[in-house]
């Protein structure tokens, strides 16, 4: 975010106000115990802390979800993970979303199907924090902490979604200072490679879905050509770019 929006945002939220009413009203003064907040903002923010995790919001497809340090803050494109669900199995009943986070993906898919959604995370807190954004925006999910799909029979999804942590161990040092000190590092890593969960999903996803059923994931910058090499068995495969033309994510079917 840039330096100045950061600033805006962080003010409007010492002022317990909308940016709307915050650009409406330049001639309200900061009251003190607003100023204090402001400067404590200002120094976490200075510490490294994303201002998300300050505001403990984060919009995700025109909704605000709640955002703590045990979540990663929802990304705009994991928006087309969501709509790459959406255009291929409207009709779907059961969907599972697997490392729900914030629980941004299955909350999202619940509310624009109006219809109940799956979720497993393997961190208790991050089941926490999704609970709450389900419950405060209305989303029936039901909520399963585990490893991935070991808690869900076979052939009983159409759908499996999934934005899986696939950040390489060795690439730690070359990442944001706000990411890698600040975010769950469960949520990050996925081993050497990066394609450690990948290699655990496709198979575990293969078991649990019905003949036909979609796995649709989220990949990481240049890791297209691996992860598609590891669906071999499934038909359908596409990988799909984000906005800015990165391949970003990849669907496919069960034979
Ligand atoms: C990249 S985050 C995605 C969060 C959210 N779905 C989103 O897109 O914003 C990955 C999530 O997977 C969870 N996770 C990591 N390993 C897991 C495992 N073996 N089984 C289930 N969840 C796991 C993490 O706790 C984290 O919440």
């Amino acid at each position: 975010m840039e330096p100045g929006l950061n600033a805006e945002v962080l003010l409007a939220h010492a002022m317990r106000c909308d940016r709307v009413y915050f650009f409406a009203h330049p001639e309200q003064e900061l009251r003190e115990v607003e100023w204090i907040h402001y400067g404590r903002y200002l120094h976490e923010r200075m510490q490294g802390k994303p201002t998300q995790y300050i505001t403990q919001k984060q919009e995700f497809y025109g909704r605000d979800f709640r955002v703590t340090p045990d979540v990663l803050i929802p990304r705009p494109e994991t928006e087309l993970l969501v709509e790459a669900v959406l255009e291929r199995r409207s009709g779907a009943r059961v969907m599972v979303d697997v490392g729900t986070g914030s629980g941004a993906i299955a909350v999202t898919l619940a509310l624009e199907l109006g219809r109940p959604v799956a979720a497993v995370d393997i961190s208790a807190g991050a089941l926490n924090v999704a609970a709450a954004n389900a419950a405060r925006l209305g989303a029936r999910v039901r909520f399963a902490q585990g490893d991935l799909l070991h808690c869900f029979g076979d052939a009983v999804a159409d759908v499996v979604v999934s934005n899986p942590p696939y950040v390489a161990t060795g690439e730690a040092a070359a990442m944001q200072r706000e990411v890698r000190d600040w975010e769950p590092h469960l949520a990050l890593f996925a081993g050497d490679s990066g394609l450690n969960i990948y290699k655990q999903l496709a198979p575990e996803a293969w078991r649990v879905l019905k003949p036909g059923g979609l796995l649709a994931m989220e990949i990481g910058f240049g890791q297209a050509d691996a992860v598609t090499s590891l669906l071999g068995d499934w038909t359908g495969v596409r990988v799909l770019p984000d906005l800015a033309g990165i391949p970003r994510v990849v669907v496919c079917e069960k034979r």
